[in-house]
């Protein structure tokens, strides 16, 4: 079998992204990182794959500032890299209709909640663990899921729970919250590339 050639979306830190490439290496995911892909030409997500000499793209509205062209300009992007699976992580922008379509049941996110719990526009970084918190629930954990036109409402491909302490600061939730999300990932991939 041929390694599975990824694209990473990431507007931000890039720790998921950091995680499923160190899972590449040490052939723990028999998968190709082919590229990453930003809106943000600042991110840590771009400068990190630059230093590690993957290739990397920009697509913002200031490289196409018309929606539909940009669409196209990602898909094409995706094509002529031959990628297999689109892997979202910590990417802020919605994929445009065109990607998603050639890329239908190829394309994953990961969201740090139990969706379909805390999650939809406005439910990202501290502002999900801070609802979990508010709302009092026992647990929260991670999803990983396939991505449609509407914030974090694709399918459910794998979830697992972590314990919420009573009174904890949101930051020390997403940490624990981030740990599991590093492995998950890897594993979700490992499981889609074999079923
Ligand atoms: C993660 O919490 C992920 O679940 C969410 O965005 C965050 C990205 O973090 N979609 P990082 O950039 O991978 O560190």
């Amino acid at each position: 079998m041929n390694k599975q050639r990824l694209a990473f979306f990431a507007s931000g830190r890039g720790s998921n992204l950091k995680a499923i490439v160190s899972a590449c290496e040490t052939n723990d995911l028999y998968a190709e990182p082919a590229i990453v892909i930003s809106n943000n030409i600042d991110s840590a997500a771009l400068t990190w794959a630059q230093e590690k000499d993957i290739q990397t793209a920009h697509f913002s509205g200031k490289t196409h500032p018309d929606e539909q062209e940009r669409d196209t300009a990602i898909c094409e992007c995706l094509q002529n890299n031959h990628i297999d699976w689109v892997v979202l992580a910590g990417y802020m922008k919605k994929i445009g209709d065109k990607t998603l379509k050639q890329y239908a049941g190829r394309i994953v996110n990961i969201h740090p909640s139990l969706l379909p719990k805390f999650g939809g526009q406005g439910m990202y970084g501290l502002h999900v663990h801070e609802a979990v918190l508010a709302a009092s629930e026992h647990e929260t954990g991670v999803t990983i899921h396939f991505v449609t036109n509407e914030y974090d409402q694709g399918d459910i491909i794998m979830q697992e729970t972590v314990p919420v302490i009573p009174g904890e600061a949101p930051e020390t939730l997403a940490a624990r919250v981030l740990e599991l999300e590093h492995r998950l990932y890897t594993k979700a991939l490992k499981y889609l590339f074999t079923s």
